[in-house]
């Protein structure tokens, strides 16, 4: 990757990082602050250290006298570099920056030869584990559920871009109580359950429905399926009828799950809860001997500091919970993956949870106690919100009934189809075509509409919204890419070739906007990571396809004297979006 240097951002700090030296008295040192001026002051980039420098530098030297001159000196330092066409220092000491555009014309061509690679964000991570989607066994994989693998996939998909190793973990929870009461009613009113199998379960929601009326109404049920519990977690034989039990159940749960995953086409690595159970009783351990653990009210815990509760890791029967294994998952990610970030993709309501966790490890040394001094390895939980229904409420189904995904994808699929056939367009496609645009659609648009808002926020789940082809949705902006792919086809021009040969320049200032959001595709992605927002590259996806219409409505393209030029910044605009599109898990489309 040494083609890659890094995003704008990173270049112009490199040169402001040596103006300060130069700047600075050696006592005062500073790390250069470079934003976008997103088009404010007729610059691209302003740096913005003058005015928190004063305060340090008043008094100390009589060339300073005041913000403003304190930002002429640091211009006045800055290195030749063939990036900088101009600078100014504007209101209170900004030094602003204009890009020179034969540098950002050479960018981008220097992309489209080697390829968008290049642009990927540089992260001082090797390894990162994103724990996402992890739906529980036996209960409905809900909203929430598709919320987290949807999130989860973008975020661990940027990651993979800045090639940083991601472990991708579907934290299943197959190890809960609900598994003595499922095993119990299988083996009551199926005795033959190992011959049946499947069949005898068969909806394993509706079963799941039946063994807990069980489990509520007979007490002597509830009994026995606690002490089913016990037999499960105790056996060690895989050939334990429990066991086998078990592993039915799961299996059952596995297959729904599945169906969801190879629609959105989301890769995971199924590590569920139980994974983690032989080793807790050692994690415990070493906690107990750091002197972390007491006893309350009968139960196991951690005291956290400024939290009201303390974090409850072995319950009062002695069992285990929820907390005890995400000590001992933090533990293993950490101590045997060795993985140096670590991600939890979960509905804001889990945010105590984690905290909690978090803090735990943290008295235990896992994690560094101060960030600002010791950034790795850290824990992040990504939270998001609701979603709910047009009446404002949950998203359920028409009878209040919890959606089920496969039939929530299927309809999306299905509807981006008659869309599809009605627009009149498919009529010439063959009927893979207009299937798989179908699916490309329909599942993207489910996604982007996901991603798009904030994640914290609640969003609105509606299909009439999200299929519309007009606004910020993903069916507007994988028509704007076809568009653009079409007019390079019908221009009868080789793009391979254009790459290799053709000059890029950027006189027009629809061309040179166009030139520089494509520039800023790098530090876009960066942010979108470290902040764990997708909803940033959205907004820059959506964005990029407005200055398109920009420059394609003020410049001619095919037939103009700056043919070659143009045709280069449609195929660079376009590969941006099938980035963009591949970072949010969305398959583009070439023909509309
Ligand atoms: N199974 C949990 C749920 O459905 C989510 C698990 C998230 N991951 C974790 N390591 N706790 O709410």
């Amino acid at each position: 990757e040494e083609d890659n240097v890094g995003t704008v951002r990173q270049q112009l700090a490199e040169l402001f990082k040596t103006s300060l030296k130069e700047t600075l008295p050696e006592d005062i040192t500073a790390e250069p602050l470079i934003q976008a001026s997103g088009g404010k002051f007729g610059s691209d980039y302003q740096c913005n250290n003058a005015m928190s420098l004063w305060s340090r530098l008043k008094g100390k030297s009589a060339q300073f006298k005041g913000p403003p001159s304190v930002g002429q000196a640091i211009m006045g330092n800055l290195p030749e570099s063939e990036m900088i066409e101009s600078t100014s220092v504007a209101g209170p000491g900004f030094v602003n920056i204009v890009l020179s555009k034969e540098w950002m014309a050479k960018s981008i061509q220097n992309m489209l030869k080697k390829g968008i690679k290049i642009w990927a964000p540089r992260l001082n991570v090797q390894r990162a584990v994103v724990d996402f989607s992890s739906p529980n066994i036996a209960k409905e994989m809900h909203v929430g559920h598709l919320r987290s693998t949807i999130i989860g996939d973008t975020l661990a998909r940027m990651l993979e871009f800045s090639n940083v190793e991601v472990l991708r973990r579907n934290h299943v929870g197959d190890w809960g109580t609900q598994f003595g009461m499922l095993i119990e009613y299988l083996f009551e009113e199926f005795p033959n359950w190992e011959e049946v199998g499947e069949q005898a379960i068969g909806d394993l929601q509706e079963f799941y429905k039946k063994s807990k009326l069980r489990f509520d109404k007979d007490p002597d049920f509830k009994e026995r399926a606690q002490q089913a519990v016990v037999s499960l977690q105790g056996s060690k034989d895989e050939n334990d009828k429990y066991r086998k039990a078990w592993t039915k159940i799961c299996e059952i749960s596995r297959m729904e799950f599945q169906q969801v995953y190879e629609r959105l086409k989301v890769d995971l690595e199924e590590r569920g809860e139980s994974f983690y159970n032989p080793y807790i009783a050692d994690v415990l351990k070493g906690l107990e001997n750091k002197g972390l653990i007491e006893e309350s009210q009968g139960a196991q815990v951690i005291s956290i500091k400024g939290k009201n509760i303390p974090l409850i890791v072995v319950k009062s029967d002695g069992g285990y919970n929820y907390a005890s294994t995400d000590l001992t998952a933090l533990w293993y990610r950490l101590n045997i993956e060795k993985a140096e970030w670590i991600i939890y993709v979960t509905d804001v309501g889990q945010q105590m949870h984690f905290e909690m966790v978090f803090s735990a490890a943290k008295l235990a040394g896992w994690l560094p106690a101060d960030e600002k001094l010791c950034p790795y390895p850290k824990t992040n939980h990504v939270g998001f919100g609701l979603v709910l229904g047009d009446d404002g409420k949950r998203f359920r189904t028409r009878s209040n009934e919890v959606v089920r995904l496969v039939d929530l994808l299927d309809e999306a699929k299905l509807r981006s189809k008659l869309a599809l056939e009605e627009r009149g367009r498919a009529a010439e496609w063959t009927e893979k075509e207009l299937d798989e645009t179908a699916e490309a659609v329909g599942y993207g648009a489910v996604k982007y509409a996901d991603l798009k808002n904030n994640r914290l926020t609640n969003y609105t789940f509606s299909f009439d919204q999200m299929l519309s082809d007009k606004g910020n949705t993903a069916v507007y902006l994988l028509y704007a890419h076809a568009r653009i792919c079409s007019i390079i086809r019908r221009s009868g021009r080789d793009v391979e070739e254009l790459k290799m040969a053709g000059t890029i320049v950027l006189d027009h200032v629809d061309e040179r906007g166009l030139g520089l959001h494509l520039l800023q595709f790098a530090e876009v992605v960066e942010e979108a990571c470290t902040n764990h927002l997708p909803n940033v590259l959205c907004e820059y996806l959506y964005n990029l396809s407005e200055n398109f219409t920009k420059f394609y409505t003020t410049c001619q393209v095919v037939g103009s004297p700056e043919e070659t030029s143009r045709l280069l910044l449609c195929e660079a605009t376009a590969v941006v979006m099938r980035k963009c599109f591949h970072l949010l898990g969305i398959e583009p489309v070439y023909k509309a």
